[in-house]
């Protein structure tokens, strides 16, 4: 059943704690990055942009986060950003999801972004069906990309344009 009352608002330091066991559960599935372990504070802190970090509330627990980690330094490339999601599983299904991808897209066109990029497992159906479903496109997939503990994955690449520009 879709949860209506979720609260989405910008990421403060305290949340890292709840964003980490949320970002454990994600890792647990072994097909949601190809990172294995949970970062630092500050190894986190420099991965994502510091604007559009938001934490998503239900039922008075925060249940999910999302941010952008940036394309490239150069500055051709500034307004161009890739997408991290994770829920946690106990509210997997109900639109949290998609309401905070929603408020991410949105937050991000207005500070001018103008291409949101996701890198997905192809195993990772839910995340692909959530992107598209808010307007991504597959635009192809990377070959043996990287390995996670060792086996070589691809990964499916979507893109989406903002409507602004
Ligand atoms: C991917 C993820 C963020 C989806 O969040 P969610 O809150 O469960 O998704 P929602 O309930 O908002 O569903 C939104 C859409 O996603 C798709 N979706 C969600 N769960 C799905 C599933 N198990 N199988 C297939 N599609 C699914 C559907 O298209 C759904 O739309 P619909 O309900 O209108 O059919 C969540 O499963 C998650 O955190 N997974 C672990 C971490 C992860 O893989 N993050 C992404 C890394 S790229």
């Amino acid at each position: 059943m879709v949860l209506n009352d979720v609260i989405i608002r910008p990421f403060e330091h305290g949340d890292f704690f709840r964003v980490s066991e949320i970002y454990k559960a994600g890792l647990d599935t072994g097909i949601a990055t190809f990172e294995t372990q949970v970062p630092s504070y500050d190894d986190w802190d420099s991965r994502f942009l510091k604007i559009c970090r938001y934490v998503a509330f239900a039922k008075n627990t925060m249940v999910g986060w999302a941010a952008l980690s940036p394309r490239s330094k150069r500055e051709c490339y500034r307004g161009v950003a890739e997408t991290t999601i994770y829920i946690d599983p106990v509210f997997h299904g109900k639109g949290v999801g998609k309401k905070l991808l929603q408020h991410l897209i949105d937050e991000s066109e207005k500070a001018g972004f103008w291409t949101l990029t996701a890198h997905i497992f192809p195993e990772n159906t839910a995340s692909i069906n959530l992107h598209e479903k808010l307007g991504f496109t597959i635009v192809g997939q990377h070959q043996r990309i990287a390995q996670r503990n060792g086996k070589w994955h691809d990964n499916v690449v979507l893109e989406k344009r903002s409507k602004n520009s």
